[in-house]
């Protein structure tokens, strides 16, 4: 894709990461786009504007009071002009004036007063970047709509090692090129199943697995990205629901099974991510069950299988595109390749959760996509980022014309639908 003819107003922040914006320049006017670089004080302590200036072959702007360039274009023009906004690096400070919607420079008030999709490439120190108030702003952000690419995890320019390296510039570009592109699963109903389940054997006590339901999470999120109307049914993993989802909170595989039943119908993707339990306690008993009554029946606990949720929307008449996973501990992809067959699955992604760098709590993963005629792996990478390109494989081989023709940029609209009150 050709960002020809394209309005990139480049935002420029006070960090160190600054001084690749200088390579970010060069990259967004190669591909043929229209470059305005917006400096706040802190970053031209690190880079000046003459560079920037020569590398995009427009004057700098880093003054809300400047008469002069007020006059030639005022900023609400310029937002008006901008078709997207990407601030690179975005600092700490930066993230907290944007989420609170305050504007005491140039930069933020663009970003307030601009229509355009705004991506944010935060970088700062590790400890700053974990810190809760800008894991906060973070969130406020991704939820009212920005998008957060990165930061990387790695060496740091203080000698610090952890999250918060700036993304780089080639990963900048491309995902500047993937805002432009059509959204691939537009006007698509997907369904996803996250989390564990828990299978109550009397008031107190239940059975349930290690589930965190961070990768169905980022699944949701990403085809909600990829422009679908996206429900998640999810178990109790207490993670906030993604913007732009609706999300239905469920209990046991018997609620999640009722739930993905009654909407089976009308989706045209259903990506089974939850780790349901096979079994459940026979009974559940009405009040606690004592230690001494547990003993008398030699402290055993009779099981009932649960029913395959997936599997029952794949044997459905018209059924959707039905996709699973298999966490797996030996013999990942043979497992997974027979899992896939017997459930009758359009595709199934297997990981091997013995592998204690992608296992149930980590924030990686690595995987395989394993469908009737190929297999595609999806390299070890964070779980947001694996599923954005599962996402997209599941669009090429599922939905091909999907998303053709559709509007290909829209400011995403900052709405979190989250019937079950969970935020
Ligand atoms: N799944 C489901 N309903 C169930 C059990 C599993 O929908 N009752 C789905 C999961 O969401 C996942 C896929 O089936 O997408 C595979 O789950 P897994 O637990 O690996 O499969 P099982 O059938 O339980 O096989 P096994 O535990 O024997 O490996």
């Amino acid at each position: 894709m050709s960002l020809a003819g394209k309005h990139i107003l480049l935002g420029v922040t006070g960090g160190i990461a600054a001084y690749k914006a200088a390579i970010l320049v060069r990259h967004l006017c190669n591909e043929g786009a229209e470059v305005q670089v917006v400096l706040t004080q802190g970053a031209a302590q690190f880079v000046t504007p003459v560079t920037l200036q020569a590398l995009s072959g427009r004057p700098v702007r880093d003054d809300l009071w400047d008469q002069e360039a007020e006059a030639a274009m005022g900023h609400i023009e310029l937002a008006r002009w901008a078709d997207l906004i990407l601030v690179a690096p975005a600092t700490a400070h930066f993230m907290a004036n944007l989420a609170q919607g305050a504007a005491p420079d140039l930069l933020t008030t663009l970003c307030l007063a601009s229509d355009a999709p705004v991506l944010l490439a935060p970088a700062m120190n590790q400890a700053m970047w974990r810190d809760a108030a800008t894991q906060r702003n973070a969130a406020t952000l991704a939820a009212d709509g920005k998008r957060l690419i990165g930061p990387d995890d790695g060496e740091q320019a203080c000698g610090d090692v952890g999250p918060g390296r700036m993304a780089e510039p080639e990963a900048l570009l491309d995902a500047v090129r993937a805002a432009f592109q059509s959204p691939r699963l537009a006007d698509l109903n997907v369904l996803v199943t996250a989390g564990p389940t828990r299978e109550a054997l009397d008031p107190v006590r239940f059975l349930s697995n290690h589930s965190s339901g961070k990768q169905g999470y980022a699944i949701a999120k990403a085809a909600a990205d990829a422009g679908a109307r996206v429900t998640l049914v999810s178990g109790p993993c207490g993670l906030p629901a993604p913007a732009n989802v609706e999300c239905i909170e469920v209990t046991s595989a018997l609620d999640m099974h009722e739930a993905v039943q009654a909407r089976a119908a009308e989706q045209a993707l259903v990506i089974g991510v939850a780790a349901v339990a096979d079994y459940r306690p026979a009974a559940k008993a009405p009040q606690k069950i004592k230690k001494e009554r547990a003993a008398q029946n030699d402290a055993s606990v009779a099981l009932v299988e649960n029913p395959d949720i997936i599997a029952s929307v794949a044997a459905l008449p018209n059924a959707p595109v039905v996709v699973g996973f298999a966490a797996e501990t030996e013999n990942a992809l043979d497992n997974a390749r027979r899992k896939r067959r017997r459930k009758g699955l359009d595709a199934i992604v297997v990981n091997d959760v013995s592998d204690p760098k992608i296992g149930f709590n980590s924030d990686h993963n690595a995987a395989t996509l394993i469908w009737a005629d190929g297999e595609v792996e999806l390299a070890y990478q964070g779980k947001e980022a694996l599923a954005a390109s599962l996402i997209q494989h599941l669009a090429n081989l599922f939905f091909p014309s999907s998303g053709e023709g559709a509007g290909a940029l829209a400011k995403p609209t900052p709405l979190s639908v989250a019937q079950s009150g969970r935020s």
